[in-house]
Order: structure tokens, then sequence, then C-alpha cells
């Protein structure tokens, strides 16, 4: 009775392990974080004299706030940024409009023709698929010629002058856009 009880809680432990293990969601790549740059502290906030706020009242009544950071850093240490002092995310776009006001902003506002929106393009199988870090939907892409480009992971830069998009190795350092 005793050898029986022990084993089915063995047994039960094995299962719930698997299980928590295949429940486990997927995540956003974050160990990539702590791989690009070890032991470099993380930045501080971006100044206020390095951000540019832009408010965009949108249709039925929803806002969508950006932050634009003339301050130059990864892709991923852009993300944390976003998410630790604007609660936000690298920006997402889903229309001519707003790719269109974003890259006019950030010419005036950031010294460098391209700038981080919050795109990752990774290949699978040989296609190139790529992705909003805020999950929403691929539903509009605005490519500059030749783009996406096919290496293994890159990540979505804004260029400021003709408001195409190209893929940039995640590790150059950017100014940024974040969506919060
Ligand atoms: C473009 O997208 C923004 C944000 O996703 C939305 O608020 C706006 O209404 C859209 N504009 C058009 C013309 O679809
Ligand atoms: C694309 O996705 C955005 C975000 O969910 C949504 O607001 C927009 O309506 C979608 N646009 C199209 C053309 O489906």
């Amino acid at each position: 009775m005793k050898l029986f009880l022990v084993l089915s809680f063995v047994l039960l432990g094995a299962i719930s392990a698997r299980q928590l293990h295949e429940a486990a969601p997927e995540q956003e790549v974050p160990t990539e974080q702590g791989e690009e740059e070890p032991g470099e502290p993380e930045p501080p906030c971006p100044t206020e004299s390095e951000s540019f706020r832009m408010i965009v009242p949108g249709s039925g009544g929803h806002t969508c706030r950006y932050v634009f950071v003339n301050n130059c850093q990864t892709f991923w240490r852009a993300q944390q940024l976003c998410a630790r002092c604007y609660r936000g995310r690298l920006a997402s776009i889903h229309n001519y409009s707003t790719n269109h006001r974003l890259r006019c902003t950030a010419r005036a506002r950031t010294n460098r023709g391209q700038v981080w929106i919050g795109g990752i393009t990774s290949r699978r199988h040989r296609c190139l698929r790529s992705h909003w870090i805020d999950h929403s939907p691929w539903n509009y892409s605005n490519w500059a010629r030749g783009n996406p480009r096919n290496c293994r992971k890159s990540c979505v830069a804004l260029c400021t002058a003709g408001g195409h998009w190209r893929n940039v190795n995640c590790r150059a350092r950017l100014p940024f856009i974040c969506a919060y």
C-alpha cells in the first residue's frame, strides 16, 4: 500500500511537471537580452531632452501614444527601455497613415536615418516570417526593395527618409519609437 502511494505520487509529479513544461507560454526571446551585452548595466531612462512624446487621437476614441527616443540602443535594450520607462513596447504599425506620421516625426526628432520599430523577422524552414513584438497582427508592411533580407534573425528599422522598412542586425544601435 505504502509503495503504491509513493509510486502514484512519483507518477503524478512526473505528469504535472510535463504538463507545466508543455503549458509554458512561448517566451519572446528574452534570453537574447542577457546574451547580448553581458555585464553591461541597464541604461537609465531617456532624459526629457532626448525623448519626444506624440499623442495621436485614433478612430473610436482610441488614442495612440508614442515616444521618440533619440538615444541609440540595440533592439532588445530599446524594448526594455520602452517597457521600463514608459510601460510600453516598441511601436507596431498597421497602416500607411501611421507609418507616414511616425516617419515624419522620427525624421524631425532623431538624428539617424533609421529608427527601431517593434518588428522581428526570422527564418523558419527557409521561409521568412515577421511579427510584431506586441503580438498585434502583421497586416501591413512597407519593405524597402530587397527586404526582408534572408538572414537568420533580424529586427525591423524604419527609414526616416522614405518611410520604408529594412531588416537590420538586432545588435545595431539606433534611436527608437515606443508606443504606450
Ligand atoms: C491607422 O492605425 C491607427 C493605429 O493602429 C488607427 O488608430 C487609425 O485609425 C488607422 N487609420 C486608418 C486610416 O486606418
Ligand atoms: C490590423 O491590425 C490592427 C491591430 O489589431 C487593427 O486595428 C487593424 O484594423 C488591422 N487592419 C486591417 C486592414 O485588418
